[in-house]
């Protein structure tokens, strides 16, 4: 263990944190979605720090984190439509791609000329923005390809021996990313989904289009909109495979899966039909808002048994549920068996 542990995340720790991230460290904190690895990201060596500890591949950039929607001036050219979304939005769970100004180091957005801008709503991560002083760049805070860690003890996990720090913020609110989302020509298009969901952008006077690629696999050499689309994600040790089809049918190829040693993910309300071990929920089936906060600590929990495989009920898409099909699909890499 390497890191400097705050558990609890007092304002004295913050601020120590704040003064590590200006001295070109990095740090873990808590956001509204998942927890964040942070460093200054107007400093290059910084930023190289991130994609060490992480493992991450090169050609993934990372969102820029502000204290303020009226910060994204300094880093990128905005319009009026991100003012519009940034008034119905931020601070909160939404990340805006935008035209990237110069003083952006080539290595956050590794090498494209636009950049992800995003105004986390946690006070925690709020004061830790606000006390560096500087944007702060920050992917998720698991080891690569990992689920994302929602709680404290899932980042002592994976960047205990690798981050400059630690921030305990307790279990993240909505557990999913952000919302990531570009502007096209009528409105926006979302790259990655999360808890603002199309619903809501739509209610909000925005056009939505939602990227093939949130739904659907993308080849290796296929150009895509957000190099996160690239990667397998999310994944726990085993494989993971999707069940779709009518509960009673999916339950009875579960429970025979079951019989033979395999991992269950279902909803709260099937856990009956299961034993003890070996068997994970994933929220309520018609509350797809439970289900995105539970998804990520459920697929970490089989890495501590030795299931080889794990069979998952299909949520809903709908609404938040596009965010919690998106994780699930790509968790299994798009192994999905209609029943
Ligand atoms: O909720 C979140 O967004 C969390 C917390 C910590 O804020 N952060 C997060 O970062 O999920 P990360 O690095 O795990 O995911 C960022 C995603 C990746 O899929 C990346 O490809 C995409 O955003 N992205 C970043 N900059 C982009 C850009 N300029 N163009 C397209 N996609 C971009
Ligand atoms: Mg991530």
């Amino acid at each position: 263990m390497t890191a400097k542990l705050f558990s609890p995340a007092t304002d004295e720790a913050v601020r120590e944190c704040s003064e590590i991230i200006k001295s070109g460290g990095n740090v873990v904190f808590p956001t509204e979605t998942v927890y964040g690895l942070g460093a200054n990201a107007l400093d290059p060596k910084a930023v190289d720090g991130i994609f060490k500890a992480k493992g991450r591949p090169s050609d993934n950039p990372l969102i820029v984190h502000l204290a303020y929607p009226e910060d994204a001036e300094k880093y990128a050219y905005t319009n009026e439509k991100y003012y519009a979304l940034a008034k119905a939005f931020m601070p909160g769970p939404l990340t805006v791609i935008l035209k990237k100004r110069e003083i952006i180091p080539d290595n956050v957005t590794c090498g494209l000329d636009t950049v992800g801008l995003r105004v986390p709503s946690n006070p925690i991560a709020h004061r830790l923005i606000e006390l560096s002083g500087v944007p702060i760049a920050a992917p998720s805070a698991n080891k690569s390809g990992r689920p994302s860690p929602t709680e404290y003890a899932h980042v002592v996990e994976d960047m205990g021996s690798d981050a400059g720090a630690i921030l305990d913020g307790g279990e993240s609110e909505i557990g999913v990313e952000s919302t990531v989302i570009r502007l096209t020509d009528g409105g926006v298009e979302i790259l990655r989904p999360g808890r603002v969901s199309p619903e809501d952008l739509e209610n909000a006077g925005f056009k939505v289009t939602v990227n093939k690629g949130v739904t659907h696999p993308v080849a290796n050499d296929e150009k895509v909109a957000s190099p996160g689309m690239k990667y397998r994600h999310y994944a726990p040790k085993a494989k993971v495979v999707i069940l779709d089809g009518e509960r009673t049918k999916v339950i009875e190829r579960m429970k025979a899966e079951y019989k033979n040693g395999c991992g269950i993910l279902c909803f709260e309300e099937d856990a009956e039909e299961f034993g003890k071990t070996n068997v994970q929920t994933f929220g309520r089936e018609r509350d797809a808002v439970s289900q995105a906060k539970r998804l990520f600590d459920s697929l970490r929990a089989f890495d501590g048994s030795d299931v080889k495989i794990i069979y998952s009920r299909m949520p809903d898409s709908n609404g938040v549920g596009l965010a919690v099909t998106n994780r699930l699909l790509r968790a299994a890499g798009f192994a999905v068996e209609k029943i």
